[in-house]
Order: C-alpha cells, then sequence, then structure tokens
C-alpha cells in the first residue's frame, strides 16, 4: 500500500511510521511526507530518511477548500492509497475527507470518545482518571471522530505531571501508530463489523 503522512510539526510518530515502513515485510511503503508548515522539524527528518517531501503552505491559500484541493491533487499525482494523519494541525474540510474515506487514519493522544480536542494530559490529570493513553482513528469531518482502529492505555501515576503522562503516552503513540497502519493496509481493519476494503480507487 502507498501510503503520504502529514505533519505540521517534530514528527516522532512519523519517524515511528517511516522506522516501522523501512522493514521489507511491512505492508505499506511511505512514498510522501506532506507539510502544511514549511518549517516544520518533521520535515528535515523526512528527507534524511530519504522519503520524498512535499510543502503546502497554507498562509498561501486564499480558503480551505482550495487548500483542501492541492492536497487532494498531490496525493493522487503520488497515487497514495492511505494517508496517516500525524500532527497535523489543520482541520480538513467535509468534502476531502468524505472523498477519502476510511483512507485517513488519524493519531489522537487520548482515550476516545474522551478528551477530543487540545490539551488531553492536563484534561485527563484534572478529571482525575487512572487510565489515559492513544486512539488511532479512520477521520470523519467532525473533530476527533470516526471509527477506532487501535488503542493502548497508560496507567496514571500518582506523581504525573503532564510533562511525564504525555510522554508515556508518546511513547504509546509510536508502538500503537504502525500496528494501526499495519492492520489497515493488510485489510484486517473493520468498521461497522465490515472489512475495509483498499482495492477501489478514492472517490
Ligand atoms: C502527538 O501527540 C499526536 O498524538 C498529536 O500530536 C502529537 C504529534 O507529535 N496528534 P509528533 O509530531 O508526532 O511528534
Amino acid at each position: 500500500r502507498r501510503v503520504a503522512i502529514l505533519v505540521s510539526g517534530r514528527g516522532s510518530n512519523m519517524d515511528a511510521l517511516l522506522k516501522a515502513a523501512a522493514d521489507p515485510a511491512f505492508p505499506a511503503r511511505v512514498v510522501l511526507v506532506l507539510s502544511n508548515r514549511p518549517n516544520a522539524p518533521a520535515l528535515d527528518k523526512a528527507r534524511a530518511a530519504g522519503v520524498p517531501t512535499e510543502v503546502l503552505d497554507h498562509t498561501t491559500f486564499d480558503s480551505r477548500e482550495a487548500f483542501d484541493q492541492a492536497l487532494d491533487e498531490r496525493l493522487r499525482a503520488a497515487q497514495v492509497e492511505l494517508v496517516c494523519l500525524a500532527g497535523f494541525l489543520r482541520l480538513l474540510t467535509e468534502r476531502f475527507v468524505d472523498s477519502w474515506e476510511n483512507r485517513l487514519i488519524n493519531i489522537h493522544p487520548s482515550l476516545l470518545p474522551a478528551f477530543k480536542g487540545l490539551h488531553t494530559h492536563e484534561r485527563a490529570l484534572e478529571t482525575g482518571v487512572r487510565v489515559h493513553g492513544c486512539t488511532v482513528h479512520f477521520l470523519r469531518p467532525a473533530m476527533d471522530e470516526g471509527p477506532i482502529i487501535a488503542q493502548a492505555a497508560v496507567a496514571v501515576l500518582p506523581d504525573d505531571t503532564a510533562e511525564s503522562l504525555g510522554a508515556r503516552v508518546l511513547e504509546a503513540e509510536h508502538q500503537l501508530f504502525p500496528l494501526a497502519l499495519r492492520l489497515v493496509a493488510e485489510g484486517r481493519a473493520r468498521v461497522r463489523g465490515e472489512r475495509v476494503d483498499l482495492t477501489d480507487t478514492p472517490t
């Protein structure tokens, strides 16, 4: 399967995906890393790994629709079949998300549906949950919604700060994202009981 990774920042999840995909036995190849921010550190990491990169600077587009249209064109030009959002800090239009339905895979640093949105580790500590974690899910137009592919749980320790908890969740993310991508690329992920079939081209 041909995979693109969308990034905006640091790119540690992207790194974990690139490492997993470097194994010839892994069922997906990363053919493109695309950032909406020209200065994202993730871009340097991708270049160092020898993966083609592109920048689509969202500030140069007049509208979300125009940005998403350009993104769609880049993905199709690279014959991308699956897209991993790895710290991609931009909402995508309903039209784009619908036309890539069950092909957009997002990672979120909480056990969804708890703690959608930002500052998940602070909110987990404030709420007092004893178990926190991360979720990989198929993207839907509403933020942090969509069928769950895989989750990893992390214990909240008595002396945890947002930083210490976040660091443990991030380690779990680096394990979980490649595992979830493998499930999807192998056609083993299900949405409402149905296997997600990637044989057709995106609509
Ligand atoms: C991760 O915590 C991810 O779950 C969230 O944004 C962060 C991105 O980190 N969506 P990185 O760029 O992968 O290092």
